[in-house]
């Protein structure tokens, strides 16, 4: 019998670059949260051979089938598990490609949740942890895939934390932004070294935390600060900001009715960017 997951969008609600390793790659700490609405599904029919295909609107966009995080997820936790049953795995692909939302991500984790619940593994068991930080550094985030803090580079993830039912828009205006090159425009004031922070305190003050790398994402993307400005300006929008290293931002709403009106509004607009109303939580 063929098992299923949803592989749900992450939202970065805030994000402090906290240092650098020798190895170059920033330290983080971030409060992150999942898009109810905007989701990859994930199907797992158990076989003798380990196998992936994928369809959906962006799956070109995902590159070839040999590199896909879905399958290097499974290979890492057949690597690390002797007998694993494994299978052959769908993937349908529509969580917008390189928009800061970690949709390939989500997908690995939700792969090794399917992998999990095949060979009677624990959610907590630490060989799903050590092969989801073996596939990336928002992988072990997308595991749980509920709101929580993750640190370092997103090897160190915190419990769930409670940021309630979050009424949002995510709008990307569908051009490319590379991690590599916004890391790289990341200049030093934006860079300090921060005071590591409680959960609890960024959970209930995230409005009053920023992102550190939407300052330079809007250096090497400027698109970035009309699709800021143009949410800000909708009805009933609360607050804005960027998730990740970009170019996807959000606009946080009161209520579910409002959100999609600002997306109807913003849609006759710009009909060309991709947006999508969604709970985050
Ligand atoms: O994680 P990903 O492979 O997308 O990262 C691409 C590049 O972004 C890295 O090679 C590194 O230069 C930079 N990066 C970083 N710190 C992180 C994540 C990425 O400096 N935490």
């Amino acid at each position: 019998m063929a098992l299923q997951e949803r592989a749900k969008a992450k939202v970065n609600l805030t994000l402090t670059v906290t240092g650098r390793r020798s190895d170059g790659y920033h330290t983080l700490e971030s409060l992150v949260a999942f898009a109810d609405a905007v989701s990859d599904t994930l199907t797992l029919t158990p076989g003798p051979v380990l196998s992936l295909s994928a369809a959906g609107v962006v799956a070109d966009d995902a590159g070839p089938l040999d590199n896909n995080l879905a399958l290097k997820a499974a290979q890492a936790l057949q690597q690390r598990r002797a007998g694993l049953r494994i299978g052959h795995i769908h993937l349908e692909k529509t969580i917008p490609v390189a928009a800061g939302l970690g949709g390939g991500s989500a997908d690995a984790a939700a792969v090794l949740r399917l992998l999990a619940q095949l060979n009677d593994l624990a959610p907590d068991d630490p060989v799903l942890r050590e092969a989801a930080r073996a596939c990336g550094a928002d992988v072990p985030v997308c595991l749980q895939s509920r709101a929580c803090v993750m640190r370092g580079i997103g090897e160190i993830v915190s419990p769930p934390v409670h940021v309630g039912r979050l009424h949002a828009l995510l709008v990307n205006p569908r051009v490319p932004c590379p991690t590599p090159a916004v890391f790289r425009a990341l200049n030093a004031p934006e860079s300090l070294a921060v005071a590591t922070r409680e959960d609890a305190p960024i959970a209930r003050g995230w409005r009053g935390l920023g992102n550190d790398l939407q300052a330079p994402a809007l250096r090497c993307v400027p698109v970035i600060a009309d699709v800021l400005d143009l949410l800000a300006r909708l009805p009933g929008c609360a607050d804005v900001r960027m998730s990740g290293s970009g170019a996807t931002c959000v606009g946080f709403f009161t209520d579910a009715a409002q959100a999609e009106q600002a997306a109807c509004v913003l849609a006759a607009r710009q009909p060309r960017w991709w947006i999508a109303a969604t709970v985050l939580d």
